[in-house]
Formats: structure tokens, C-alpha cells, sequence
């Protein structure tokens, strides 16, 4: 077993603004983790509220063919029917051509999310990962202020013995699940997000996806025209509350009101846009009233395995997701061995438009009317 060294946040006082280091049972000093520099650090102190901007889809100049990307060297395998596509071979996301990009964005759209194998994306450094970023949208910066040193916007998660062990979100449930869109609290939400394995456990882990198009997909005629004008606050506060660094908090948080039934952008596709962990309540419903409605929508949500998928995390695994027609769930089952196990993950998350219902958006690859899935090309 490797020395246990705990570092605790203590504050750097010789620069400003302030940066405080990560607490971990792993040795990090210089050269001993190959992924040291990616451990969490905190800029300490008050930004400005996030303001609304406009935002224009990469994925909406795409070629519609992909063609960019499927005439590769590359195999694309539906992971189901309803969400998922998994890349092996001939393909490097640090590789990719602006025109790639733009179809993977567009294929990410589609899909819900985006499997490759074998990155070499781990290791190009931060800069090239933040550029890459970049190409999608204006990169957001997390409330809670972790980041890697010196780059606001690349955003470490970490598990280790010390680190997160008892992840304060989860102590007091039975299970780890927590389902949510990031940070569906802001004003613009989350688009083409790009999340990766630094150093994971061989066994545990794991990723839990779910297409939220195809539970909107899923429910009646009837009910879907219920909540096509239905709008839900969705709240900060909670997450800012149950962390036990509440200094490390860089904004105040916030309540944003958004539509349950969201348009995507570049597809066209309805989804529902409402989840667990950040959904509070319906505009100009009674308490009551609204809390039936949302605790049916998460359950549906959360409990049709017609469109959800679990992805294992392997050196060189990235996932490129839509964080507008998706959930996710990471899975806290893992042992953790002290100064040994460690769940390090990086995630680059560029903002989107601001969520918006159109009733009269066709889904575009939408030929039968019913499930866009079926006509998907890869
Ligand atoms: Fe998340």
C-alpha cells in the first residue's frame, strides 16, 4: 500500500486569488501520479452571476451524412436502440477536424451519447483539452469552484479513501443513484459535454445513462400535450448546501425556471427536461399537484431500461454526451483501498442555449412520426 499522506485544504496565501489544494489519501507529489496536475484545486472567492447569451450549435452546420466522420477507418455500433453509440478504431478525438467535430456534436444530438476506446485525449494536456472545449460553446465554470490549476474550466472529479469517500449527496440514501442534467439550474444549460477516465477502478464505477427523448417519446399523446406548456424551477441551492467546503463556492446560487418538454436545437427532437436532483417545482401548479406530476416524470424517467445504457470506464475511455436529452448517474459501488483506489475522472463542459420549448419542431430524422430511432444511420 502506498504512504498515506493527507493534505488538507489549506489555503496558498501567497497568490491572489487564492487557490487552496485538494485533499487526497493518494501521493501526488510532482511525478509520482501520472494525473497529479488534474487533482481538484479551488479558487477561492465571489464571481458575478452567470448572464444569459445566445448560443449557435456547432452540430446544427454539420453535414447532415456525417460523412466527415463515418469515412473513417472507424466502427460505429448502436448501443441500443434508443441511446448510445459506441466508436472503436480509427479515430482520435484529439485528431478530429473542426468538421468532425461539428458531426460528432450533431451525432452526440442524435444519440444522447458517444462511446470512444483507446484516447489518446487523456494525455495531450490541458491546453489542447481546453481548446477542444472551446470549439463547442463558452465552457462553464462550476459554482462549487473546483478546477484543474489554473484552468477554471476543465472540471476534475475525484474519489480517493479521503477525497469524497462518504460523497455527502448520498450518505444518508440507500443507493448512489442521483440522476440529473449538470447544473440544470443555470440560465443557459449544458450542451455537447466531454467527460473522461484519468485513473478509475478495475471494478465499479461505472456510468449510468438515459435518453430523455425517448422517455418523452415513451408517454401518450395526451400527457405530452399536458405538459407542453408546463414550466419547472430548477434550484442551485440544494447542491451548495449539503457541501461541507461551503467557502469553495465562486457564485451564489441560483433558481432558473425552464420548460419540462425542451426542444433540441440541431435535431428537432421534444425531451423532457426535468430531473431529481435539481427540479423543484411547477409553475402555477399546487404543491400537491406538482409534486405528483414530477415524481411520476422522474420515475418514468428513472425506470425505463428501454432507454437507459451502463458504461464501464477503462484507461483511454471518453465519452462525448448531450447533457440537453440526457441523465446521468455515476455509481459510488466501488471499494475504496486507501492510498490505492481512486475514481479520477475530467469533464469539459460547454454551455448551450437557453432551454426552450417549439411545438411545431419536427424531429429531422423523424421519418415515421413516432420513434426518430429507428431511421438513426449508425
Ligand atoms: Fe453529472
Amino acid at each position: 500500500m502506498a504512504t498515506t499522506q493527507t493534505i488538507t485544504a489549506a489555503l496558498a496565501t501567497q497568490t491572489n486569488p487564492v487557490q487552496s489544494a485538494a485533499e487526497t489519501s493518494v501521493e501526488y507529489r510532482e511525478g509520482e501520479y501520472k494525473y497529479a496536475a488534474y487533482l481538484p484545486h479551488y479558487t477561492l472567492g465571489r464571481q458575478l452571476p452567470l448572464e444569459e447569451f445566445e448560443h449557435h450549435d456547432v452540430g446544427l452546420r454539420a453535414d447532415r451524412d456525417k460523412k466527415a466522420l463515418l469515412d473513417s477507418d472507424a466502427t460505429f455500433h448502436e448501443i441500443t436502440p434508443a441511446i448510445g453509440t459506441e466508436i472503436r478504431g480509427g479515430l482520435q478525438l484529439s485528431a478530429l477536424t473542426p468538421a468532425q467535430l461539428d458531426e460528432m456534436a450533431l451525432l452526440a444530438a442524435e444519440r444522447g451519447v458517444v462511446v470512444f476506446h483507446d484516447q489518446d485525449f487523456a494525455d495531450i494536456g490541458p491546453d489542447r483539452q481546453l481548446a477542444y472545449g472551446q470549439h463547442f460553446g463558452r465552457l462553464h465554470v462550476h459554482q462549487m469552484g473546483g478546477h484543474i490549476k489554473d484552468y477554471p474550466a476543465l472540471l476534475p472529479v475525484y474519489r480517493d479513501f479521503v477525497a469524497g469517500a462518504v460523497d455527502n449527496e448520498i450518505k444518508n440514501n440507500i443507493s448512489s443513484i442521483k440522476w440529473h442534467s449538470d447544473m440544470s439550474y443555470e440560465i443557459n444549460g449544458v450542451g455537447t459535454t466531454t467527460f473522461l477516465a484519468l485513473d478509475v477502478p478495475l471494478s465499479g464505477g461505472d456510468t449510468l445513462y438515459l435518453s430523455t427523448t425517448a422517455a418523452y417519446e415513451a408517454l401518450s399523446p395526451g400527457f405530452r400535450e399536458f405538459l407542453h406548456d408546463k414550466y419547472a424551477t430548477h434550484s442551485g441551492f440544494t447542491q451548495a448546501s449539503v457541501h461541507e467546503h461551503r467557502e469553495r463556492y465562486i457564485r451564489e446560487p441560483i433558481e432558473t425556471v425552464h420548460p419540462i418538454v425542451r426542444t433540441h436545437p440541431v435535431t428537432g427532437a421534444k425531451s423532457l427536461y426535468v430531473n431529481r436532483l435539481y427540479t423543484r417545482k411547477i409553475q402555477g401548479l399546487k404543491e400537491e399537484e406538482s409534486a405528483t406530476i414530477l415524481n411520476f416524470l422522474y420515475n418514468h424517467i428513472e425506470h425505463g431500461q428501454d432507454w437507459h445504457i451502463r458504461v464501464h470506464w477503462t484507461p483511454g475511455t471518453v465519452i462525448v454526451y448531450d447533457n440537453r436529452n440526457t441523465q446521468h448517474s455515476a455509481l459510488r459501488d466501488f471499494a475504496v483501498q486507501e492510498g490505492v483506489t481512486r475514481r479520477h475522472m475530467l469533464r469539459i463542459t460547454p454551455q448551450a442555449e437557453r432551454p426552450y420549448f417549439d411545438a411545431g419542431a419536427k424531429a429531422k430524422n423523424n421519418k415515421t412520426g413516432e420513434s426518430k430511432w429507428k431511421d438513426t444511420v449508425v
